[in-house]
């Protein structure tokens, strides 16, 4: 079964990450579909808005531990940073769907969609620094000019989580609700009906002020995570997970 799940309808592209049995954890294959299906779908008239969302009970537990370990990214051609990019600089209205936890980068691409939904289940967390990691994303620059640096400092530094109502009073998402994926595709298909020029030009200039100070920012922060990647704390945070079974 396709662990990243592409459906049309219309003028509406979803994407669906598929691998619930793994809370969704997304491997390197992953990212290069999410990738490639970005990547086409900024190229392809006919879509106009894209939908991301998530089967079963979680959004995403973030990256694959696994893959961390066993083929980390080497360079900033790697899948997940070229996904990272491209979400960025993806030109169409962005709309995420989330429910149950959304870890890391399940988290950080939130900062770079338009409307975000969400339940009352949803729990955010960007555990990097507990995983002996750095931010990604461009999250260390968009998640403290959304909520402060004090508070993006407190969530950042202690890897501590939180619900929706937090995440939609800072900012993170827009709209709390348990029809969630219903009002999301509803919104996605009333945008799709907008003059699209008139869309992507409006899109691009909310992001005017802050696009190139983020393409900076990842640059930066690429470099520290792939070197955070190969420490000795990044390794025991990753063994620790890992082995946990073992000890239960
Ligand atoms: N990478 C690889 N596998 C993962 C994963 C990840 N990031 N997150 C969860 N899984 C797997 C588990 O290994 C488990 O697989 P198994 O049944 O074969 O053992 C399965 O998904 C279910 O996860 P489990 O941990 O048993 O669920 P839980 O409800 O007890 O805990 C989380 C949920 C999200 C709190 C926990 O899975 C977790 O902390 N995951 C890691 C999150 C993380 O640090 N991501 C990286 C961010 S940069």
């Amino acid at each position: 079964m396709d662990e990243i799940f592409a459906s049309r309808d219309g003028a509406v592209l979803t994407l669906s990450l598929n691998r619930p049995l793994k809370m969704n954890a997304i491997t390197r294959a992953m990212y290069g579909e999410l990738l490639r299906s970005l990547h086409d779908a900024a190229g392809d008239f006919g879509i106009r808005t894209v939908v991301i969302r998530s089967e079963g009970a979680n959004f995403t537990a973030g990256n694959d531990i696994h893959d961390f370990m066993d083929a980390p990214p080497t360079g900033p051609e790697s899948e997940g940073f070229q996904f990272l990019q491209e979400l960025h600089n993806f030109p169409k209205p962005l709309i995420a769907i989330v429910q149950g936890n959304a870890v890391g980068i399940g988290t950080t691409m939130l900062l770079h969609c338009d409307v975000v939904f969400a339940t009352q289940t949803a729990r955010f967390s960007m555990p990097f620094v507990s995983l002996g990691l750095v931010p990604e994303a461009g999250s260390s620059y968009l998640f403290p000019m959304l909520v402060g640096h004090q508070r993006a400092a407190r969530i950042f530094l202690t890897g501590e989580s939180f619900g929706a109502e937090e995440a939609r009073e800072m900012g993170l998402v827009t709209i709390v609700a348990d029809d969630a994926q219903e009002q999301a595709m509803a919104m996605a298909k009333q945008i799709s009906e907008q003059p699209p020029t008139a869309v992507i030009n409006t899109k691009a200039l909310l992001k005017s002020r802050s696009h190139e100070a983020v393409s900076k920012v990842m640059e930066v922060e690429g470099e520290l995570f792939r070197m955070a990647l190969q420490s000795d704390e990044a390794m025991e945070a990753f063994m620790k997970f890992t082995t946990r079974g073992e000890k239960k």
